[in-house]
Parts: structure tokens; C-alpha cells; sequence
């Protein structure tokens, strides 16, 4: 008797191995993968076509049992197929990823400007980037009309609205997008910028179907995508323009010791992509800290690209080891155009120490060296992962900071030497003229480009869950952006940014860019003066 019992546990335990050893078999062959589910992924696909179609089978087994009640099976059925075609469709990522449940989402976006003006925000208060702003983003990627109704619903007497000045004599809009030449005396391959380009985002930050998405769209809109500190990978060489930052981690570039590789530079800087070179020095979200790849998105790929070790996360140094001082810096600028054959080379950095800043002035007289572009990034930036107290409490922000590096260079005579590059939340028409009024030449943008690529702030760029499959290396999320799509929309999102640019100098009845300056400009606090110019408190003369 006791013999049997072992029999019969050591048959059920076969049974089982052999089983297991099937499903595994199965797994490995990935072929069909829709219809195979893997039971340890927790991911809302593959649960759902798991329960999904046990549900489906159960309800028709009592229908049929009972000879009644059909359409429940039939409902779910329809449900179920619904479901399947989501997954495989490639225009929304969210009912990729989330093939039933997603229609919550759309269903909540559709009622959520009633729900926020009964319960929770107007239209102008979201952060960072409120919801008008953002969906002005989404119209003009999507090429549909960016009208809205019923007026403006800004505070516009609040003193810190600010406005442009139109004209009585205002002019039609010019038809051509505006571009910017960069690259100064000693610079052989000068580059035609756009006045818009897409800020630097790295392959790992961003997965490799946003690098594509953006690259496309970059190249058919003929405006520059900086590939960001992490190197460049095959996903920024899809023909777009590129401008290649290096920063402290020297990623592309780096010998085994994590140093600056003058050979492995040269190399990629002679690539026909490359049209500019942009040293890092900081970036307005985290000034003082090095980049930072989270240990989840440094996968073995990104760390080939990088020449680092996967798995791990990567700070990179909060300062270059290839110089440090001012005087290092501009022979920095030297060697790298040197090496990338005469191409543009500049650096970016967010004001802190302005006595720095100075300095790096200074070294340029003395030197005769100047950089062919300075990037002033302001500490309202973007970043896919940066410690609070650095994105909340470091640097100058834009305004401020461009004011000041504007003035510096006139001040030092050597503001017609180069060209300056804004960054920081520049995300709207009115944001670029207000960054070239005060004294930028080209704008770079990062979080309006992930708008345009489907990015719903949904603020989970640093731990690799991004709904969107925009700032994520979970290839089942990443599976939902459709990069023909979203190139498209990069492309239109450029466009249609611009040309309203074009629109707004023409109607403050200026005829190029050249002309725009502060005196376009009106803010709140000037309406108060007015108001308190026009109708004196009267109360104040009372005796
Ligand atoms: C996801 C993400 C990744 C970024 N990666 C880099 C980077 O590799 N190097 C860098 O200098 N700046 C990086 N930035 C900052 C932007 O290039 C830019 O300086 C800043 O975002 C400007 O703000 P904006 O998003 O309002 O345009 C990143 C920003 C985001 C949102």
C-alpha cells in the first residue's frame, strides 16, 4: 500500500516536470506570442489574455451547460477580441500596453477639463507643465487645429502675466521656418540650425523607438536632435541632424578607465550626422550632479553603447576630468573641434557661481579661443532622474541666466563671436520669443518633443514604468510607440510651433527675428503702474 502511495506521488511529480518542460519549450520557441503567456510577467497584456480567454471559455461552457444566457460569453467574446486587436494595433501605445482597461483612461481624459472644474484643477494648473500647455503640445503634433474657445483664462491683470505687444500695422506671416548659422572664425564646417531643436536626451533615458520617432522626425523638419551624454547608438542615425554631447562619463568616447578617448572621438564626431559637438558641463535640473542612468534602464545594449557594466546604476562625475579650469576648458574646445575636422563645438551649463562664468570670459580674450555656441540651460529643465533638492534648489533659472550671459559676452566684446542655445521649459511660440528677446539665438527643447512623441506626464521617467514606452527600457511598453506615427508628430510639433512664431512677429508688425526684443514685451506688474498711473488711490488723499 505504502509502495503504491510513492508510485502514484512520484507519477504526479513526472507529470508535473514534463509539463513545465513543455510550457518552457513553448516559451522558448516565442513564436505566437499573443497567444503565450507568460505566468510571471505581471504585465496588464499578458494577465489579461490569460484571464481573459479562461473567462472567455468558462462563460460559454455554463452557457452552453445551461442553454442560456449566450450573450454573456458573446459580450465577453467581443470584449476579448477587442482586446486582442488593441494589443496589436500601433497608433495608441496605452491600449497596446493596457488592451481593455486603456478605454479608462481615454474614457477619464475625455471628461477629465469637467471633472477638473468641478473637482480637482483648472486648465491652468498642472505641473510642471499645466494641462493647456500640454494639450496645445498634443494638437500641434497631431496637426489639428490649436484653436481654443471662449477666450483666454490666464489672469491677465495678475503682474506676472506676460503678453507680446502687437501692432496696428501688423504684417502677413512669413512662410519660411527661421534658422540660425553656428560656427565662428575657426570653425570650417558651419551648420545651419533651425531655431527649434530637440535638447539632449540619451538612449536610456529615452528608449530606442523615441530616439527613431524623434531622429525621423527631426530629419524630414530639418532641425538638430542632441543625442543627450549616453553616446550615440544606432537609433539616433536614422539621417536626422545630430548635435553630440559629451559629457563627464565621456560615453562613446571613453577609454577602460572612464577617461577621454581623443581617437574613439574622432570617430564618431567624423560621422555626416554629426553637425555639432556639445561639451556638458551641467544641466539646469541637477547642476553639480552627473547624469544619472538608473540600474533598471542600464541594460546590456545601453551599456555596450556606454561602454560601462550593466545592471548597475550610472552616476557620471559631477565634473570633467579632461580639464578643470576655464583655461582647460576652451583647449577642450579646441582639441574636440581640432578633432571633429573644424565642426561646431560649444558647451552647456546652467548658471550658478557667475564669477565662474567670468572667468571662462576672460580666458577667451586672453586665449583667443571661443566656443562656436554656449547652451544655457535654466534650472527649470527637464531630467529622466535627478535627486530632489537638485531639481528644486540648484541653479539660476532661464530668464535670469540668459539675461546675464547675454550681457556678460557684450560686456567682454565677444557676444558676435557666438551663438547662444536656450533651454528650460521653452515649450510654446510665445516662450521662444521671449528666450530670443532676451538675447537667444537657437532654443532647445526636451519634455515638449516627449509630448509630441505621446509622453502624458505621467512622471516615471526614473523608474522605468512610463505608461507611454517614451522614457522606458520595458520592451512590452516600448512596444506600444509607433515610431512611424510619432515621427509625424515630432515633425509637425516643429512645425507648427515655429510657424505660429512667424505668426506672432507678424503681428507685432515686425519683419524678421532680428527685431524681436524686450520691447515686444508686456508684463503684469507694468498694468499695475498704469492702473495705479490712471486711477490714484483716491482713498490715500482721504484726510
Ligand atoms: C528625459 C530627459 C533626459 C535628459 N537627458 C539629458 C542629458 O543626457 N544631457 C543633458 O544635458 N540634459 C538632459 N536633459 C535635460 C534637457 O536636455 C534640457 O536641458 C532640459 O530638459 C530643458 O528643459 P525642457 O524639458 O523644459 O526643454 C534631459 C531631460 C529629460 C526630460
Amino acid at each position: 500500500m505504502q509502495n503504491y502511495c510513492v508510485c502514484k506521488r512520484d507519477i504526479f511529480f513526472l507529470i508535473q516536470i514534463k509539463v513545465c518542460g513543455i510550457f518552457r519549450k513553448i516559451r522558448q520557441l516565442n513564436c505566437f506570442s499573443i497567444f503565450i503567456f507568460d505566468v510571471n510577467n505581471d504585465r496588464m497584456r499578458d494577465k489579461f489574455l490569460l484571464w481573459g480567454s479562461i473567462l472567455v471559455i468558462f462563460t460559454w461552457i455554463v452557457a452552453l451547460l445551461i442553454r442560456a444566457h449566450y450573450w454573456i460569453p458573446i459580450l465577453l467574446t467581443a470584449i476579448y477580441v477587442l482586446g486582442i486587436y488593441n494589443a496589436n494595433q500601433s497608433k495608441h501605445a496605452i491600449l497596446r500596453n493596457f488592451p481593455v482597461l486603456g478605454y479608462f483612461r481615454y474614457f477619464f481624459e475625455s471628461i477629465s477639463p469637467e471633472m477638473q472644474q468641478y473637482f480637482i484643477e483648472r486648465e491652468t494648473d498642472g505641473k510642471p507643465f499645466p494641462r493647456n500647455q500640454r494639450a496645445a503640445a498634443y494638437r500641434r503634433s497631431k496637426n489639428l487645429s490649436d484653436t481654443v474657445p471662449f477666450g483666454t483664462q490666464l489672469e491677465i491683470n495678475h503682474r506676472k502675466y506676460e503678453g507680446i505687444k502687437h501692432s496696428i500695422y501688423a504684417k502677413s506671416p512669413k512662410e519660411d521656418l527661421p534658422r540660425v548659422w553656428i560656427g565662428g572664425e575657426d570653425c570650417t564646417q558651419r551648420y545651419h540650425a533651425s531655431l527649434f531643436n530637440i535638447s539632449a536626451m540619451s538612449f536610456g533615458a529615452l528608449s530606442d523607438r523615441a530616439h527613431i520617432s524623434l531622429n525621423r522626425g527631426a530629419k524630414k523638419g530639418k532641425f538638430y536632435h542632441n543625442t543627450g551624454e549616453g553616446g550615440i547608438s544606432p537609433y539616433h542615425l536614422e539621417g536626422g541632424d545630430l548635435c553630440w554631447q559629451i559629457g563627464t562619463g565621456y560615453f562613446g568616447c571613453r577609454d577602460e578607465e572612464g577617461k577621454f578617448n581623443p581617437e574613439l572621438f574622432a570617430k564618431y564626431a567624423s560621422l555626416p550626422s554629426v553637425k555639432m559637438i556639445e561639451i556638458k558641463l551641467s544641466q539646469g535640473a541637477k547642476p553639480g550632479h552627473g547624469g544619472v542612468l538608473p540600474a533598471v534602464k542600464n541594460t546590456p545594449e545601453i551599456a555596450k553603447i556606454r561602454h560601462v557594466m550593466p545592471g548597475m546604476t550610472i552616476i557620471s562625475p559631477p565634473s570633467h576630468s579632461a580639464f578643470s579650469d576655464a583655461a582647460g576648458l576652451l583647449h577642450f574646445v579646441k582639441q574636440l573641434r581640432e578633432l571633429s575636422d573644424g565642426k561646431p563645438v560649444g558647451f552647456k551649463l546652467c548658471i550658478g557661481d557667475t564669477k565662474e562664468f567670468e572667468d571662462i570670459c576672460v580666458q577667451m580674450n586672453a586665449l583667443k579661443i571661443y566656443p562656436d555656441f554656449i547652451t544655457v540651460d535654466g534650472a527649470e529643465g527637464g531630467t529622466g532622474a535627478a535627486p530632489p533638492e537638485f531639481s528644486d534648489g540648484v541653479g539660476m533659472p532661464l530668464e535670469p541666466a540668459l539675461i546675464f550671459v547675454n550681457r556678460t559676452l557684450k560686456n567682454y566684446n565677444l557676444r558676435d563671436k557666438l551663438k547662444i542655445i536656450a533651454s528650460g521649459k521653452v515649450l510654446t511660440s510665445l516662450d521662444i520669443l521671449r528666450a530670443v528677446a532676451m538675447g537667444a539665438d537657437v532654443c532647445n527643447n526636451a519634455r515638449g518633443f516627449m509630448f509630441a512623441l505621446g509622453c502624458i506626464q505621467a512622471l516615471r521617467c526614473n523608474n522605468n514604468n512610463c505608461p507611454t514606452g517614451v522614457a522606458t527600457q520595458d520592451k512590452m511598453l516600448i512596444k506600444g510607440l509607433d515610431v512611424t506615427d510619432k515621427a509625424e508628430r515630432v515633425y509637425h510639433f516643429h512645425k507648427n510651433t515655429l510657424h505660429t512664431c512667424n505668426e506672432l512677429i507678424a503681428a507685432a508688425g515686425r519683419e524678421s527675428y532680428d527685431e524681436v526684443d524686450a520691447s515686444m514685451f508686456m508684463r503684469g506688474d507694468e498694468f499695475e503702474h498704469l492702473s495705479d498711473h490712471y486711477f490714484p488711490d483716491i482713498l490715500g488723499n482721504v484726510k
